[in-house]
């Protein structure tokens, strides 16, 4: 096992009704907020109301941020820098998805940033300072409530990069798995894919050298597979819903891949799609994961994609490793298909015109530590297989 450092600073408040606990929180430390929030989903379903009630009797200030996109703008970002140094504002309260938390980070990065805010994604700046943030999720995927991440795209140059420093933990977040009831099922089976995703780029990492995480990989995989399918069936299943955003947090919080090197392989291929196309994060890694796994299935890596199959999927460990691989590679995709998401990048009406500059772009972010180095050529291959 590799050297780490564990700190993960966020304090998580999880369960039914623990919005209770969100104005003494924010109260401790900051007195008038920027309340980000998306298209509207969080005023539909009385998460606004029960923040803003919260923000009322501790007598906190607020001034909104709506309208922050899927794949969240840097234009929206700007704006946030803007209303919060006009109107003195001490902290940010994103109330949705990764897009707003995402974007409530990049906002609380840039107030003390001297330029402009796409700087901090699009030169992979480590801000030092942020504003406290503080986050009520609304749906199970991308972990960005408790981990330091926020990804931003700038759809005038066609990029979506991301930027990360310890300063962009969120202080407390809200964990409320019934906010998920109201989430559709096409987004359901995306973030279910997302939070799959982000545990096959630390299992599948060079150095298989800490069993605990590679276990702990392996449960939150076969958590997601029993429950994903649950909470589309029955969207308020509380326990689905329970076990998913769970699931997300711990999926990227850094603890799957302390001790080991970070992979990042489909991640780095989707962004670009995302960047090009707008697609939704999760539906892009659900068509490219499968096809990237044949990709990199060799002599090298069969064993590890045969414990896959065994631990998660429960195929018969005796048979050859190879049979076993392949086998586990199709049960992946199967499940995707089953959730509703959609196979190949022609549903999507994406063809193959900008795959060299996609590849090249990707490639450009490092591919030569990932689980099986990949070039630029490679890159379009497994595009080319998504098609
Ligand atoms: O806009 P609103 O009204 O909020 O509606 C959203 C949006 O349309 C809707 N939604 C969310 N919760 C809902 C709901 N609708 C009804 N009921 C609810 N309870 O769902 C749609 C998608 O929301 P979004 O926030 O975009 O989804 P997600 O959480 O998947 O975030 C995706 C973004 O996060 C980035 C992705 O690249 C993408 O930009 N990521 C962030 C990461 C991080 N910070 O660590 C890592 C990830 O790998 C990922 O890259
Ligand atoms: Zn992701």
């Amino acid at each position: 096992m590799k050297n780490f450092t564990c700190a993960i600073p966020t304090v998580v408040h999880f369960g039914q009704g623990q919005i209770q606990k969100l104005g003494g929180e924010i109260a401790a430390r900051s007195r008038k907020v920027l309340v980000v929030y998306g298209g509207g989903s969080v005023k539909r379903n009385g998460v606004f109301d029960a923040a803003a009630a919260q923000l009322n009797e501790h007598g906190i200030q607020w001034a909104e941020l709506p309208g922050v996109e899927p794949n969240p703008r840097v234009a929206t970002v700007r704006e946030g820098v803007r209303l919060c140094r006009e109107q003195g504002l001490d902290g940010v309260l994103a109330l949705g998805g990764g897009s707003v938390i995402d974007c409530a980070k990049a906002v609380a990065a840039g107030f003390y940033y001297d330029g402009d805010p796409w700087d901090l994604s699009g030169k992979k700046l480590t801000p030092e300072r942020a504003l406290p943030i503080f986050t009520v999720l609304t749906m199970a995927a991308t972990g960005s409530e408790m981990d330091d991440i926020a990804v931003i795209s700038n759809p005038e140059t066609n990029e979506k990069e991301s930027f990360s420093g310890p300063c962009c933990y969120p202080a407390v977040s809200i964990l409320d798995p019934t906010y998920t009831y109201s989430l559709p099922a096409s987004q359901t089976a995306a973030g279910t894919a997302d939070i799959m995703s982000h545990t096959f780029e630390n299992y599948f990492s060079p150095i298989e050298t800490s069993y605990l995480a590679d276990s702990l990989a392996e449960a939150i995989l076969r958590s997601c597979v029993k429950y994903g399918p649950k909470a589309i069936e029955t969207p308020n299943d509380y326990e689905a819903r329970a076990n998913l955003m769970w699931n997300a947090a711990w999926a990227i919080n850094g603890f799957l891949n302390m001790g080991k090197p970070v992979a990042w392989s489909v991640h780095r291929m989707e962004h670009e799609l995302s960047a090009f196309y707008d697609v939704t994060h999760g539906v892009g890694l659900a068509i490219l994961t499968p096809n990237w796994m044949r990709y990199v299935l060799n002599e090298r890596t069969e064993a590890r994609f045969a414990r896959y199959g065994a631990e998660v999927w429960g195929l018969d460990p005796a048979r050859p490793a190879r049979e076993l691989a392949e086998a586990a590679i199709q049960k992946t995709r199967d499940f995707f298909v089953s959730l509703g998401l959609p196979a190949s990048l022609s549903e999507l009406g994406i063809g193959p015109e900008y795959f060299p500059e996609m590849a090249r772009k990707a490639r450009n972010s490092g591919f030569d530590r990932t689980f099986v180095p990949l070039s630029a050529e490679d890159i379009v291959n497994i595009y080319q297989m998504s098609l």
